[in-house]
């Protein structure tokens, strides 16, 4: 049977399997507290246990001494509960918070998921562990010194690969690479955490979420991330693309909808053919005719930075208020 699980000051509360660690029951649950090597070495994310009992695991005495454990301290990835507990640590709520990392990773695996949108799930190596805010990106390095920003797709509960939705661009050094020579087993380098767009937890607004293409690779973390810790802020997101065939991951958007009731779903196509009967026209106008009064929501809003700044226009002229609009506007890496 699971314990409950508490953490302070935020009063989070959930429930850690009897098998769990700590850490993975708060990640799990969509709460990022901190660390960084999740396997017991780097002390990143010890924490004070209020009350309650734990198995500590195995640990060195130099990560976590005996006169720690007595004075209730604990290293979050490996404790595992034998009671109900209360814990004290200050969950992750700004990027400031978080460690850059630069490291290197594997291709594991390349989907196809659209006609131009693959996706890319890279590995970081087995010692590592990339700790972020579901909707940030990581700058790919080239050889040449350049970089390209791909934004997270995954949420940091699963994080065995880091999935990017990374879109063909003709002429790309990097995306054509992607679609025309790039292979499982290959490395690349990057560059994370970065970015500040993330989801504000200490609000209680409505969301509006709005994407246009491959935008919606940090939306997915979002709301994955917000289904994860029960959240019940009513939810409306829009996706724009310019061909149907331009969405992707169906499955998954129909699954969100007929698992959370507090979710809707708005997908739009600028240039329609006869297979599709949905709605038309950029997100813009369709949000802004759905939502004539913005002033209640917090708005995250992530695409070409056309559409970022019309939308971001329009929603102020609806009146909600710049610091209830956060956006991510990227053109698209090449
Ligand atoms: Fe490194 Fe726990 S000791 S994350």
């Amino acid at each position: 049977m699971p314990y409950r699980l508490t953490i302070e000051p935020s009063g989070h509360e959930m429930d850690c399997d009897s098998d769990e660690t700590i850490l993975e029951a708060a990640l799990r649950h969509g709460f990022n507290i901190p660390y960084s090597c999740r396997n017991g070495t780097c002390a990143t994310c010890k924490g004070r246990i209020l009350s309650g009992t734990v198995d500590y695991g195995d640990i060195e005495e130099k990560v976590l001494s005996e006169a720690e454990k007595v004075d209730g301290l604990a290293l979050f990835c490996q404790a595992i509960p034998l009671s109900d507990l209360k814990i004290e640590v200050r969950e992750i709520g700004a990027a400031k918070d978080i460690q850059i990392k630069t490291l290197p990773a594997r291709v594991a695996k390349i989907e196809d998921v659209a006609p131009d949108v693959r996706a890319l799930f890279l590995k970081i190596p087995s010692t590592e562990r990339l700790q972020f805010l579901p909707g940030q990106y990581i700058d790919i390095l080239l050889k040449d010194g350049a970089r390209r920003g791909f934004s997270l797709a995954n949420t940091p509960n699963d994080d065995a690969l880091l999935e990017l939705h990374i879109k063909k661009v003709e002429g790309g050094a990097f995306t054509g690479h992607v679609f025309s020579a790039m292979k499982e087993k290959d490395i690349v380098r990057f560059e994370g955490p970065l970015g500040t767009f993330f989801v504000r937890q200490e609000s209680t607004r409505p969301l509006l979420m709005v994407a246009t293409g491959t935008g919606f690779a940090p939306i997915k973390g979002m709301l994955e991330s917000l289904f994860a810790q029960g959240s019940i802020r009513p939810i409306h997101f829009y996706w724009g693309v310019r061909h149907s065939e331009d969405f992707y991951y169906e499955d998954l958007l129909q699954e969100w909808q007929s698992l959370h009731s507090h979710f809707n779903l708005t997908k739009i196509v600028s240039q329609p053919d006869s297979h599709w009967s949905g709605p038309t026209g950029y997100v813009t106008e369709q949000v802004i005719k759905d939502f004539p009064d913005a002033s209640a929501f917090d708005a995250y809003i992530c695409g070409h930075p056309d559409m970022v700044f019309s939308l971001s226009a329009a929603l102020a002229q609806a009146g909600l208020d710049s610091e209830h609009i956060f956006a991510d506007a990227f053109v698209f890496a090449k």
